[in-house]
């Protein structure tokens, strides 16, 4: 195919959609809309997404296959410009697409012209934020399996250690600490997954929508898909180019799991406390006080509480923008991706630092232990017995309630009571009622998913099949 060339371009000096224009840009324009400054961060998507479209612009036979090859090794040398620091980027130039385009043109020429042919930067950008949209989700899931093993790590190591369980913040009842491990490591579990289903639908090729209706040329998309690895290929030009929804599900599920390590970061806080003493933090993971020498704070705990709310917070921004936005693409889309990539930094960074952090934490059994049973952690226990032994369990909660306000009038605990006074208490109490300790409180809980040692034990081995079985 022979197309002729000019060589020349009409209208504004230096803007490459300055044809119809007569004035340059004012200043203030220039500044308040240019992009470059973050979206050059999209550089290896941008010049992916191009070559794909060179290449298929050649199978068509649309532009001369000598010319895709040049335009080919064209971005393939700015590729590398950039990655060298050598590439100088323009704020007059706009965004990563122009800046790209232009250098292009001043390296090879008017043949970087037809680059743009059957495309927009509305399908273009789309293109670009699905492959970054869709790396990010394999980083993410990579440290979210670290993570999970991490935690699957301590829990083996931890597999006899023993804590109180709370609920509202109040002695509960005793737990494996490898079975409160494993609930985070459930809870990141459902985040992999979660990722795992935006990455799929991320998965999904815009271009060839052009700027909102599709294009006259005989394109072939499919192929383009295949080139850069999507799944499928956008059924709707609309909805192709105006379509974020893959970047709230990105925020949403990092959201999430921002929350989650944000819980597990507040338990560490609390843990690290001379009142919990439940954990020695590390060294590594710790700061000390410019003021008071004695001090070793959990700043990495709380800055993973603290850093997840930025990621609530940029999924409010993405929700907002969307949701007056008329169909189709609107500038306003441009305001999408400081906040895409600041959770993406802020998941990743704390993904990574809580699996490093996680088998530096030393608990201590022994404080555990004593912890566990303070509190009468085993009423529910006793109450428990009385009704296996056929007493309403209304009735045996009175009793055993009873039984613990005595002994908190007589400063004991319910480990050591005598017969006598179980029996005093209720008598349906038998000398087997001894036999109730912290070790037989927890065997007792062996059904799937409770906090018995054989049950826990289960639980570690069909997570680590699950863990590898992902891989
Ligand atoms: N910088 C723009 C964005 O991020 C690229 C698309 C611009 N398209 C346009 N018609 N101005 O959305």
């Amino acid at each position: 195919m022979t197309t002729p060339t000019s060589g020349q371009t009409p209208g504004t000096p230096g803007k490459l959609w300055g044809g119809r224009f007569d004035a340059p840009t004012d200043t203030l324009v220039e500044a308040f809309t240019a992009s470059i400054d973050f979206d050059r961060r999209l550089y290896r998507e941008d010049i992916a997404g191009s070559i794909a479209h060179a290449r298929m612009l050649a199978r068509q036979d649309i532009i001369p296959a000598a010319d895709a090859e040049t335009i080919v090794a064209g971005l393939e040398a700015i590729r590398d410009d950039i990655e060298a620091g050598r590439f100088a980027f323009r704020s007059d130039r706009e965004d990563i697409h122009l800046n790209i385009e232009a250098a292009l043109a001043e390296r090879i020429g008017p043949t970087a012209g037809r680059l743009h042919t059957a495309r927009s930067r509305n399908d273009q950008i789309a293109t670009d934020m699905r492959l970054f949209v869709r790396a990010a989700c394999d980083e993410a899931t990579g440290l979210l399996r670290a993570l999970r093993a991490a935690f699957l790590d301590v829990a083996d190591r931890e597999a006899a250690t023993i804590i109180s369980g709370y609920t509202h913040m109040q002695h509960a009842q005793p737990v494996l600490l490898a079975h409160h491990l494993l609930a985070y490591e459930a809870m990141f579990t459902r985040d992999t997954e979660r990722i795992g289903q935006t990455r799929a639908r991320a998965n999904v090729l815009p271009l060839g929508a052009g700027a909102l209706a599709g294009v006259t040329f005989p394109i072939d998309r499919e192929s383009v898909a295949r080139d850069l690895g999507f799944n499928s290929v956008a059924a709707n030009s609309l909805d192709a180019v105006s379509d974020r929804d893959f970047v709230v599900d990105f925020h949403s599920a990092a959201a999430l799991t921002m929350v989650h390590l944000s819980r597990l970061a507040e338990e560490i806080v609390l843990w690290s406390t001379t009142e919990f003493a439940l954990i020695r933090l590390p060294d590594a993971f710790a700061t000390g006080s410019s003021i008071m020498p004695q001090k070793k704070n959990p700043d990495v705990a709380e800055l993973l509480r603290g850093k997840s709310a930025r990621a609530l917070g940029n999924l409010m921004q993405a929700l907002t923008l969307l949701k007056a936005q008329p169909l189709a693409y609107n500038r306003d889309l441009q305001e999408d991706k400081q906040p895409l990539f600041d959770t993406v930094d802020t998941l990743l960074a704390s993904l990574a630092v809580t699996a490093a952090m996680l088998p530096a934490l030393q608990f201590d059994a022994a404080r555990g232990r004593t912890s566990a049973i303070d509190g009468f952690a085993l009423a529910t226990d006793l109450a428990d017995y009385l009704a296996k032994r056929g007493v309403p369990f209304r009735e045996a909660h009175a009793a055993v309630g009873a039984l613990v306000a005595t002994c908190e009038r007589a400063g004991k605990t319910l480990i050591g009571l005598t017969l006598d006074e179980f029996r005093a208490a209720h008598p349906a109490f038998e000398a087997d009622v001894l036999a109730i300790d912290l070790d037989a409180a927890l065997a007792a809980r062996n059904a799937t998913g409770g906090t018995a040692p054989e049950a826990v034990a289960r639980e570690r081995a069909a997570a680590r099949a699950r863990l590898k079985a992902e891989a």
